[in-house]
């Protein structure tokens, strides 16, 4: 199969977190024995957020700070890279990543963010449609898609099964509550809606989840 996997800046990045890097390279490693293709993408986390606020005390605008969003990001994505390919190579554009899969010389590619204006959701679902992935995994920091944002609601529940069109629907509802507009943004999931890309959400604190979803195993909300 050819999967996306896009793992939260807030998993792996919020602080850096080394030992869970290391186990999602050994995940990416199973997938690779697997005969999977994989395009692994990284948010920057609080770093990135950290920068963005230095770019806009400077007085520069929204795509300047974008811009040193990305970098972050690509720094994040550098850390995965050499630990499980050796390289400091991060692609920077659809094509690139399209071309190192199809030419074979990769199995797993990881990268960043691409351009400014998108968040990295959006970067996952651009590249799922560029190489007709046929499975997107995000692994955030919450078990799934909830009737409302868990956080602030106790008697919220977790949607096992949605379809894009009851995802569109909660997200339009929750337009002005946080929380649920950082679980999927809404930009990604027109993207992968136009597409009908089946994604997974899974909690990412746990990379073993990453492995049981593209696995077919029952775990987190599957949109389809
Ligand atoms: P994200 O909010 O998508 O990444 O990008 P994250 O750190 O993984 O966040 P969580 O874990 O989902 O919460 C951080 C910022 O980077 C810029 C945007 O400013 C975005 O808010 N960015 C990222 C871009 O401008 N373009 C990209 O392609 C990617």
């Amino acid at each position: 199969m050819r999967v996306v996997i896009r793992v939260g800046g807030s998993v792996v990045a919020s602080p850096i977190n080394t030992k869970l890097i290391s186990e999602y390279v050994d995940i990416l490693k199973q997938l690779e024995s697997q005969k999977h293709e994989v395009v692994l993408v990284v948010g920057g986390g609080t770093l990135a957020r950290d920068f963005i606020k230095h770019v806009k005390d400077l007085g520069l605008n929204e795509p300047q700070q974008d811009t040193v969003a990305i970098t972050v990001s690509r720094l994040v994505a550098q850390l995965f890279a050499l630990k499980l390919n050796n390289t400091a190579t991060i692609p920077t554009t659809l094509e690139d990543v399209a071309q190192m899969l199809n030419k074979g010389k990769r199995k797993t590619v990881v990268m960043g963010g691409l351009k400014p204006g998108i968040t990295t959701d959006a970067v996952a679902a651009l590249v799922a449609e560029k190489i007709k992935a046929d499975l997107l995994v995000k692994a955030t920091d919450q078990e799934g898609i909830y009737t409302e944002d868990p956080r602030k609601h106790k008697n919220a529940k977790k949607l096992d099964h949605l379809t894009f069109d009851d995802l569109t629907r909660l997200l339009g509802q929750n337009k002005h509550k946080a929380g649920i507009h950082q679980i999927v943004d809404p930009e990604a999931v027109k993207i992968l809606r136009k597409n009908q890309t089946k994604t997974i959400i899974v909690y990412g604190f746990k990379p073993e989840n990453v492995l049981l979803a593209v696995n077919g195993e029952k775990i987190g909300t599957v949109i389809a």
